[in-house]
């Protein structure tokens, strides 16, 4: 179960946010205190009075028990509900707990508004208010999971929240959730098959069994993600019995996840599929967003359907096996995303590879949010969507080049390198931005040059190919500035790689 429990002190907009996050979620909403007064039949002020506070305690602790049933929901809780211990760890076994704060100057004006509900604060509510969070100060400090609320619109609160909890639910293109979670805890399957590749199988075996589902391990690599691959996976399905009310579950890197959706989604016209990424660069990209596809020998992802999955669970214990280059590759996206529209996000990346490896949770979940918001608004790729592309003309291009010597990741630094200094040579980026995204890459050890050894004339026919050879110009996404990029048709090809390099 994957309850979402919003706790802090009282008046932080426990409710009011709750309520949002659950209709973004499509969740259910629940009040705790509104529970606790339906099974009481009385205001939880009059039952504090009456009862005393250990009754309503009592009672708080047996809502807490009946709401944690098999139905995922938000739950907002009352400010002191966790203060005993048996029901902080019924909230930890049955999901997510993040902790709202706000400052005084928020709170008491919310707490002023409606004197007479908490009992608790009665008398000098600002004194009362001090010494309670004085009180429970170590308390609410030890929830890993916290979300400042002052002076925010209620919506990007709820917003922010989401982006703490790693919990989305898209609806542009297909309906499907993304949870940032545990995949043994969140993932329940019947009538599926695992896809996953050779290396995902030897390293993450317990994992595997544990879902308790046939498994079909295809060979690792981009080299693989192929035609022949994808009839292995058709025939696959079709030897294991999977008919059109089955699932698939791709388990790996954004090669499996391809390849998997595109057979799902041919495969008897189309069957469900899910997404378990275990690569960075496939939970802040590749299992987002619904494309699929495998590639020819004369280009990358030139085959390829739309078919958006029914989840996409990322859980970032995966991260732990994946081999330093991987993890790097990965980071070059997440720059991309944070160039893109997140200038926090850009900074984290700033903080270097050993942070970012303590930190990964953090990063996913903010770096996901981006490419989240760009696919939400822009399913199919009419307008903004391109903006993902950022990086990603000259970096397949030197990808093809290099025969996939260098990984994708790699590749897309590079190439995000190249087009932030053709942004700057026709004076749409300023230096100081191209200097930020130099620094920032080189910081996580991505390369920032095209190898020596590669000829600009080939790297612009392999941008011809990419992009469909017909097209009298191509478009590229140029940085402007960190947290901004724009949509720019080129005819010069030519002009994109400096003859300096
Ligand atoms: N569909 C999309 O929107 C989209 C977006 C971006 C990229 N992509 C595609 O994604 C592909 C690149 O994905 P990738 O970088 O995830 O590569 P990948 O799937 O090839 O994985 C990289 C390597 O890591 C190994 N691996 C994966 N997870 C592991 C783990 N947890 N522990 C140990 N080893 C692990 C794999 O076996 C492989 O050798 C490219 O083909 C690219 O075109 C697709």
């Amino acid at each position: 179960m994957t309850h979402i429990f919003l706790y802090g002190s009282p008046a932080t907009g426990k409710t009011t946010i709750g309520k949002i996050l659950a209709e973004n979620l499509r969740l259910p909403f629940l009040d705790l205190d509104k529970a606790i007064e339906e099974n009481a039949g009385m205001s939880i002020s009059n039952l504090i009075n009456s009862q005393g506070e250990t009754a309503f305690r009592d009672l708080e602790t047996k809502a807490l028990c009946e709401s944690v049933n098999p139905i995922d929901k938000v739950i907002a809780l009352g400010g002191g509900a966790l203060l005993r211990e048996e029901n902080r760890k019924l909230a930890e076994a049955n999901g997510t707990i993040l902790l709202l704060t706000a400052d005084l100057g928020t709170m008491l004006p919310r707490l002023k508004h409606k004197p007479n509900q908490r009992p608790l604060l009665a008398g000098d509510l600002e004194a009362n208010v001090k010494a309670m969070l004085e009180k429970r100060k170590p308390h609410y400090a030890s929830f890993p999971l916290q979300l400042h609320v002052d002076n925010k619109p209620v919506e990007e609160n709820a917003l922010q929240a989401q982006i703490k909890l790693g919990r989305h639910h898209l609806s542009a293109m297909g309906a499907y959730d993304v949870i940032v979670g545990n995949v043994n805890n969140a993932l329940s399957v019947t009538n599926s098959i695992v896809v996953t590749d050779e290396n995902i199988a030897r390293h993450h075996a317990e994992t595997i069994s544990k879902l308790n589902v046939k498994t079909i391990v295809v060979p690792a690599g981009e080299e693989h993600k192929n035609l022949e691959t994808v009839q292995h996976l058709w025939k696959s399905f079709l030897e294991n019995g999977l008919d059109r009310k089955s699932a698939v579950i791709a388990l790996g890197g954004g090669v499996v996840s391809d390849m998997t959706g595109f057979a799902a989604a041919t495969y008897m016209r189309g069957i469900d599929w899910i997404v378990v990424p275990t690569t960075l660069l496939s939970m802040v990209d590749a299992s987002l967003g619904g494309k699929t596809g495998f590639d020819l020998p004369e280009g990358k992802n030139l085959i390829g359907a739309f078919h958006p999955p029914k989840l996409v669970l990322a859980d970032v214990q995966f991260l732990k096996t994946l081999p330093e280059r991987e993890l790097i590759s990965g980071m070059a996206e997440v720059v991309k995303h944070g160039i893109i529209s997140d200038v926090e996000l850009f900074e984290l990346c700033n903080n270097g590879l050993d942070w970012i490896k303590q930190n990964l949770e953090e990063v996913v979940k903010r770096a996901m949010a981006v490419k989240i918001k760009v696919i939400e608004a822009d399913p199919y790729e009419k307008g903004f969507r391109a903006a993902l592309n950022l990086g990603h003309t000259v970096g397949h291009a030197v990808e093809l080049v290099s025969k996939f010597d260098l990984r994708h990741g790699e590749a897309i630094a590079i190439g995000t390198m190249v087009e932030a200094q053709y942004s700057a040579r026709v004076g749409l980026a300023s230096q100081s931005a191209v200097a930020a995204i130099e620094s920032a890459l080189q910081k996580l050890n991505l390369p920032t040059q095209i190898p020596e050894q590669m000829s600009k004339a080939e790297i612009i026919q392999a941008m011809r190919v990419d992009k469909k050879k017909n097209a009298k110009s191509i478009r590229f996404a140029l940085p402007v500035e960190i947290g901004k990029v724009e949509l720019v048709n080129v005819d010069d090809l030519e002009s994109v790689i400096d003859d300096g390099r």
